[in-house]
């Protein structure tokens, strides 16, 4: 595997990739993998001949009072996992390679990302399409994938893809959870250990709740004992917890439509977001 961290040097080493034929797989990270990003690498081997890997701690998709100086940064131990995995090259530039002018020009995530996480979280989805941009044409892959753990991520994705008309495929990849349920996340390390027992209350909530509504119980009464479990976990504040469109992210319109439960709530100085789809009602 290449590690590569300048522009010019990578354009080489993707024209010597697609020379021998093939396609190309991105999978964008921020690092400190886990076992949910070796399942988008795994998928995108399946999906294509080659697998590109990126990581850059996106400056622009953190808050000014958010952990972007303590997020985990290995990019040792990542290498050698992305090695192992099969990825052909790993583009790890600096933030002076990926924002050379400072961040002038930015692509705005809309409508669709001032909602749930990007009201919790101004700006974050600006920063997200602003360096997703940015990679995929640096990489000018034929598909990326992205982890459906951040659900509102991918459909702000998405949209980026289908207005700027991008030639890329855009696939989703499910949540990896360790066994107790908790989905797998970088910051799960800030977790203490009363923390993360804690913690597994939200994929219990949602769990239950997401059976409750496709049972056909009222979805604010589901989505309230949801709140109230996380409560009881010692979850606060709870940034939200709603039903929605699968698709657009808009009002659920379930069960005509497929819906999709979201939460996002802090443990401590952790904030934790999670998401389930919710079981279209079986017909008797
Ligand atoms: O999901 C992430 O790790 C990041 O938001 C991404 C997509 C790599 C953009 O920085």
């Amino acid at each position: 595997m290449q590690i590569i961290r300048g522009k010019d040097e990578l354009a080489d080493a993707l024209a010597d990739l697609r020379s021998s034929g093939g396609t190309v797989a991105l999978v964008p990270t921020m690092g400190a993998l886990h076992a949910g990003h070796m399942a988008l690498i795994s998928e995108a081997r399946r999906l294509a001949r080659h697998v590109v890997a990126s990581i850059f701690v996106n400056p622009t998709q953190f808050g000014p009072n958010e952990d972007l100086d303590r997020y985990p940064r290995r990019v040792a131990s990542d290498s050698a996992m992305l090695e192992q995995e099969g990825c052909a090259i790993l583009w790890a530039p600096d933030a002076a390679t990926m924002y050379p002018d400072g961040v002038e020009a930015t692509v705005r995530a809309g409508k669709l990302g001032e909602d749930l996480d990007g009201a919790a979280r101004p700006g974050h989805f600006d920063g997200v399409a602003t360096v997703v941009a940015r990679l995929l044409d640096q990489v000018r892959p034929d598909v990326a994938l992205f982890g459906e753990k951040d659900y509102q991520q991918l459909a702000v994705i998405r949209q980026l893809v289908r207005d700027l008309a991008l030639p890329v495929e855009i696939v989703g990849v499910p949540t990896q959870r360790d066994a107790d349920g908790l989905a797998l996340s970088s910051r799960n390390i800030y977790l203490s250990g009363e923390e993360r027992i804690a913690a597994r209350a939200l994929p219990r909530a949602l769990g239950e709740a997401a059976r409750a509504v496709s049972e056909g119980e009222p979805v604010a009464e589901a989505l309230a004992k949801a709140r109230e479990t996380l409560a009881r976990a010692g979850f606060a504040p709870i940034d939200y917890v709603e039903l929605r469109d699968s698709e657009t992210l808009g009002p659920a319109g379930f069960p005509a439509r497929p819906a999709r439960l979201l939460a996002a709530a802090y443990l401590g100085k952790t904030r934790l977001i999670d998401n389930l789809p919710v079981p279209l009602r079986k017909r008797s």
